[in-house]
């Protein structure tokens, strides 16, 4: 079980003085349960996600998995462990192909393996098998290619920050459907999705609302929801109407 206890990160700007990014956060994710991250922009989401991968250090309190304090631990221990994490703007390698990066997820992974994880994510094989993961890929293609090698690495805990975002509608609803049917009845890994679609957060074991790199609602996908509810779907509505850009 992967638990966040009184955790906090400041990261320095540039007169030089610390700014607290999340203040205290305390959560406990369980095994067979699927959690949704939320909340306003620039809140603390993926702040917290990377936290968790070791991408950014807490300063105080405690990452604890399996009961072990992981805080120190590099990136690459965390991933050892089982920790995957699906970046919101994926990071791009130029010289490293598609197929490249889903064998380094899952060493081993057969050509059918690789087909078959990129038909998943709504991707045509055949036109990924000599691209670079580089500046030649489209935001949206490269999201799910991320999204892809964190399928496929069947990680315990696994991160999904904003899997919509600069994606289509239609393969939103795939993606998002994905990641569900894989880890709603999986009782051993965890999935944490930082979401603000309407369809995913009714359905969440759990609902953590960030805002200001605090903790301001948690509770059942039930109970949390209709407090929500009308602030996302107003949100929604701007976005569609182009009024608004994606992230809010
Ligand atoms: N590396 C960084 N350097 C400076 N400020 C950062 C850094 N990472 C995040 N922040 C700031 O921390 C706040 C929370 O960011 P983030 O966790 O990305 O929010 P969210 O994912 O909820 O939109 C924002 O004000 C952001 O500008
Ligand atoms: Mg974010």
């Amino acid at each position: 079980m992967l638990k966040l206890e009184n955790v906090s990160m400041a990261i320095g700007d540039n007169t030089g003085e610390a700014r607290e990014i999340i203040t205290g956060i305390n959560l406990e994710f369980k095994p067979g349960k699927l959690y949704a991250i939320t909340g306003p922009n620039g809140g603390g989401k993926t702040t917290i996600a990377k936290v968790i991968m070791g991408i950014y250090k807490n300063n105080s309190g405690h990452v604890l998995l399996d009961g072990e304090d992981i805080s120190n631990l590099s990136v690459s221990e965390r991933a050892k462990k089982g920790i995957a994490y699906a970046f919101q703007q994926p990071p791009r390698f130029k010289g490293l192909t598609v197929p490249d990066m889903l064998n380094i997820a899952r060493p081993g992974l057969d050509q059918v393996g690789i087909r078959k994880s990129l038909r998943d994510v709504g991707l045509c094989p055949e036109d990924y098998q000599d691209r670079d993961v580089g500046p030649g890929l489209s935001g949206g293609e490269m999201k799910r290619i991320e999204i892809a090698q964190v399928l496929a690495r069947d990680a315990r805990v696994s991160i999904f920050d904003e899997p919509e975002a600069g994606v289509d509608l239609w393969t939103i609803q795939r993606l998002i459907g994905l990641i569900i049917a894989k880890y709603q009845n999986s009782p051993k890994s965890t999935a944490i999705i930082i979401t603000h679609n309407e369809r995913v957060l009714p359905i969440c074991d759990e609902i953590i609302v960030v805002d200001g790199g605090r903790i301001d609602k948690q509770g059942s996908g039930a109970e949390i929801w209709p407090l929500i509810k009308d602030d996302i779907e107003c949100k929604v509505k701007l976005q569609c109407r182009g009024e608004i850009g994606y992230e809010f």
